[in-house]
């Protein structure tokens, strides 16, 4: 009883901060000028990059839209609404607005707690984003934060709920909490190399990015689909999004279709760790990105030179931008992996580290390939 009661009070503790930082000019990753190193040219390796169409905005909630407080526009008759149209409804997304200034990590205890061994890691960010708001969220607190910020989206509590396994809840959580608030995701056992103001070249404007990704396996061997579910996977460790963004909106709407059907169906209670990698995971992060990236109804498609699939990012060196999504290669968030092209931790692209330990995730299956690259 006075775990549950301790939780809600954090949680309305959380809530009342977020309000007020909302409501205040938040400091932003944008805000501060720092020199990029040489040799980090402007993006653009995809020389015609498709460009978002103009009518975007329009559909989905943009640029003269934007609420002051999305949770408060709920008055309106949802009941007749798709989930796609209720998630866009709450969340719209502003590619204007700056990148909020929170990092959002999720673990069994908090750094308050004796228990929590990932002190140096969790530092790491905070010494690096000072001024940023730093949450280290619990599973009971996470279960009420996701009830207040969803409330006018049942099908996401009853969804998130229902997860039967701490990865899949674990997995869920960050996309839900990035839709609704944007900033930084990171998994606990992750260290800030760098700060996330260096992230994107100078070149880049921040207004036109509202998603900053990375790449987690670039495998160029034949045999690379005995170790890795996609060719090229995009990692979910460490992600920087702006609320509301669509492709955050679509992952969402796959996890919770995909599990109130299952649940029906009374299978839910079958998904194994080997399936979490395709039901919540890198491979269907991977997917919904690369699908978004070929998505007519947000980019040009006429205009562009041609679909994107994993060979415009295989052994890419520099960040490439795709309309308003930054991939950063493999060394900024993957360094120190000694393969795939990875450069180790002092290179100037290493931004993250990430140990591959204290998380949720049944890791000997996600990266069966780590071990056995020689
Ligand atoms: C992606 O790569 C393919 C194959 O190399 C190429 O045909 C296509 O034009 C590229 N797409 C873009 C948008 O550059």
């Amino acid at each position: 009883m006075l775990t549950f009661r301790r939780a809600l009070v954090a949680a309305a503790f959380i809530i009342t901060v977020l309000f007020f930082i909302t409501h205040s000019s938040s400091p932003s990753p944008s805000s501060s000028a720092v020199e990029f190193p040489k040799g980090q040219q402007p993006v653009d390796g995809l020389k015609q990059p498709q460009t978002l169409k103009s009518d975007n905005n329009a559909v989905h909630g943009g640029h003269n839209n934007r609420p002051s407080v999305s949770g408060q526009r709920a008055f309106q008759d949802m009941s007749h609404m798709t989930l796609d149209e209720k998630l866009a409804y709450q969340y719209p997304y502003d590619v204007e607005l700056k990148f909020p200034g929170y990092i959002w990590q999720t673990w069994k205890w908090t750094p308050a707690q004796g228990e929590f061994t990932f002190r140096e890691q969790e530092a790491s960010w905070t010494e690096k984003h000072p001024g940023f708001i730093h949450e280290v969220i619990t599973d009971q607190v996470a279960v009420h934060l996701i009830r207040l910020l969803y409330a006018s989206v049942p099908e996401v509590i009853e969804a998130y709920e229902s997860l039967p396994l701490a990865v899949l809840k674990a997995d869920f959580f960050r996309y839900l909490i990035l839709f609704a608030r944007g900033g930084i995701y990171t998994d606990i056992d992750t260290s800030a190399i760098r700060s996330a103001a260096d992230w994107l070249p100078e070149s880049v404007p921040r207004d036109q990015i509202g998603l900053v990704i990375g790449i987690e396996a670039d495998p160029d061997r034949p045999d690379w689909a005995q170790w890795y579910s996609r060719r090229i996977q995009f990692c979910q460790w460490t992600i920087q999004a702006k609320p509301g963004h669509p492709v955050l909106r679509e992952v969402i709407k796959r996890i919770t279709d995909q599990t109130l059907a299952r649940k029906r169906l009374g299978t839910l209670d079958r998904i194994t760790d080997r399936e979490v990698i395709e039901f919540s995971g890198p491979a269907l992060w991977t997917d919904v990105i690369f699908d978004y990236f070929n998505d007519e109804r947000y980019f040009d498609m006429a205009r562009s030179p041609g679909l994107i699939d994993w060979h415009n990012f295989t052994g890419m060196e520099d960040p490439k931008r795709v309309g308003d999504v930054v991939v950063l290669p493999i060394t900024s968030f993957s360094p120190g992996v000694q393969q795939m092209g990875a450069k180790d931790y002092d290179d100037p692209m290493a931004f993250v580290k990430h140990d591959f330990e204290g998380t949720w995730k049944p890791e000997s299956e996600r990266h069966i390939g780590e071990n056995n690259n020689q």
